[in-house]
C-alpha cells in the first residue's frame, strides 16, 4: 500500500537523521519543506521532497494537501488515560474555594478515583479508556504513555495495566505503559506509608515485571504523598527489574526529586511547575528529558513550568497533557502546544519540537517517532487549510485537524 500526499503547503519537522532529542537553542528551528510530497508505504514513512522531483509511479492513493500543512503526529509522553469516572464534583468544589490539596486531605483527589477503579469490571474499565483513546487519536496523537496509580491495591494495578497493554493490542497507536502505583497512599495505609512501601517493593514491583506489564515506573514525589526517600528506594528496586523511571516531581514543591530522578537515569521528570536554580543544575548534562503539562497547570491554575528557563539554560524541554480525571481531564495535545506558547511563552517551533521529537524520547520512542524521517512510522496530521504553522497554536481553540494517518492508516 503506497499513499502519495502532494502539494502540500508546507511539510514540517522533516529531518533526514533525525536527532534523538533537541535541546536549548536547536529548539527554535523546525526544518521544513514548502510545497512538498511525501510517499508513506505500508506503515512507514518511504521518502519525501519538494514538488518539482514529485515520483510518478503507480500509488495505490494520491492525496491533494493543497494549503495544507503536513507533520508528525502528536507523541503524548504522560497520560493516565485509563480511569474509571470522572471527578467532576471536585472541580465544581474547587470553583467554590476548595484547593486541589485541600480536596485529597479530605479523601477525595487519587484516593477517589481509586475506589472508582476497584469497583469497575476490567471490560467497563477498558471500554471508557478505549472511548479516550480513540478521541486523542482523532486529536492528532500518534504515540502515548499510559500509567497505572489508580488502582493502588495489587489487583487493580495489575487490571489498569492489563487494560493499557489491550489497548496498546486493538490500536494502531504506539503504547508505553508505566507502573505507578506510587501515586497516593491508599486510605487501608493512612499513617503506615511504609506499610504501602513494602507492598509496592515486594509484591507490586515483581509481579508488574514478571507479567511484562510496564516498561517504566513511576512515583509521584510530593509532600503528603511520597518522599524523596521514598523515590530513592522504589527506583532502586525497579532497576533491579529493569524498570526505567519518568517521575511526578515538583508540582507544588521542590524537594530535591529531580536530583534523585536523574541519579537514577530517568528517562523524564515531569510537572516541574516549582523548579529551583538546584533543580536546573541537576539537570544538566544528564540524558533526562524535562516534561511540562501546561493542560494542567491551566485546569488547576497554578504556575506553568518555567519552559522558557528551562530552553535558555540549554536543556531540553518536551510538552505531554497529563490526561487524568483529577487534575487535566483533557487529551488534546493541541491545546497543549498552544498553551506552552501563549502561557510558557515557547514559539511555535519550540513548542512543535517539544510535542513530536521531545515527546518520543520521553517514552523512548525516538528511533521511530516525533519527526518526518525515512524509516520512521508512517504517523501524519494533515491539517485544514491554513495560513502557517503559526497559526495551530494561534487559533487556540478551533480544530485545525483535517485528517490523522497512524501506522499508513487513515483514521
Ligand atoms: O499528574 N500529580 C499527580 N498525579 C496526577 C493527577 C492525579 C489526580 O488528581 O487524579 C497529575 O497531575
Ligand atoms: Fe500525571
Amino acid at each position: 500500500m503506497k499513499v502519495l500526499l502532494t502539494h502540500i503547503k508546507e511539510l514540517l519537522q522533516v529531518r533526514d537523521a533525525a536527532p534523538n532529542l533537541v535541546s536549548g537553542k536547536d529548539m527554535a528551528t523546525l526544518p521544513t519543506i514548502k510545497n512538498a510530497w511525501l510517499l508513506l508505504e505500508g506503515d512507514r514513512i518511504a521518502d519525501y521532497g519538494s514538488m518539482d522531483t514529485v515520483p510518478q509511479h503507480e500509488v495505490s492513493e494520491t492525496i491533494d494537501c493543497s494549503g495544507k500543512m503536513v507533520l508528525p503526529t502528536w507523541c503524548d509522553s504522560h497520560t493516565h488515560l485509563v480511569y474509571a469516572g470522572n471527578r467532576e464534583q471536585e472541580f465544581v468544589d474547587r470553583i467554590k474555594g476548595l484547593s486541589y490539596q485541600e480536596i485529597a486531605q479530605k479523601g477525595g483527589g487519587i484516593v477517589n478515583s481509586a475506589k472508582k477503579l476497584q469497583n469497575t469490571p476490567e471490560e467497563e474499565l477498558y471500554r471508557q479508556s478505549a472511548a479516550r483513546l480513540e478521541e486523542v487519536m482523532r486529536l492528532g496523537t500518534g504515540a502515548i504513555e499510559i500509567k497505572s496509580g489508580y488502582g493502588l491495591t495489587t489487583e487493580a494495578e495489575l487490571k489498569m495495566l492489563r487494560v493499557a497493554k489491550k489497548l496498546a493490542e486493538k490500536y494502531p497507536i504506539s503504547v508505553r505503559t508505566t507502573f505507578l502505583g506510587a501515586h497516593a497512599i491508599p486510605s487501608e495505609y493512612k499513617g503506615n506509608k511504609n506499610g504501602y512501601m513494602d507492598l509496592l517493593c515486594n509484591e507490586m514491583l515483581p509481579k508488574v515485571a514478571s507479567e511484562n506489564l510496564a516498561e517504566y515506573v513511576d512515583v509521584f514525589c510530593e509532600e503528603g504523598y511520597f518522599s524523596v526517600e521514598d523515590t530513592h528506594r522504589l527506583l532502586s528496586e525497579a532497576a533491579s527489574y529493569h524498570l526505567i523511571p519518568k517521575i511526578h516531581v515538583n508540582q507544588f514543591t521542590a524537594l530535591g526529586g529531580i536530583a534523585a530522578g536523574v541519579q537514577h537515569n530517568a528517562l523524564s521528570v515531569d510537572h516541574l511547575e516549582v523548579l529551583t536554580d538546584a533543580d536546573i543544575a541537576a539537570l544538566q548534562g544528564s540524558k533526562t528529558m524535562p516534561v511540562a503539562l501546561p493542560s494542567c497547570s491551566y485546569f488547576l491554575s497554578i504556575p506553568y513550568t518555567p519552559g522558557r528557563k528551562l530552553i535558555d539554560a540549554g536543556l531540553p524541554l518536551a510538552l505531554a497533557t497529563d490526561y487524568n480525571p483529577g487534575s487535566t481531564p483533557s487529551g488534546n495535545m493541541n491545546f497543549v502546544v498552544a498553551t506552552a506558547c501563549i502561557k510558557m511563552k515557547l514559539t511555535p517551533e519550540e513548542a512543535i519540537n517539544a510535542a513530536t521529537l521531545n515527546g518520543a524520547y520521553a517514552m523512548g520512542l525516538s528511533s521511530s517517532h516525533g519527526s518526518i524521517t525515512k524509516g520512521k512510522k508512517a504517523n501524519v496530521i494533515i491539517t485544514k487549510e491554513i495560513p502557517s504553522y503559526g497559526y495551530l497554536p494561534y487559533a487556540f481553540g478551533s480544530n485545525l485537524i483535517d485528517a490523522v494517518i497512524i501506522n499508513g492508516e487513515q483514521l
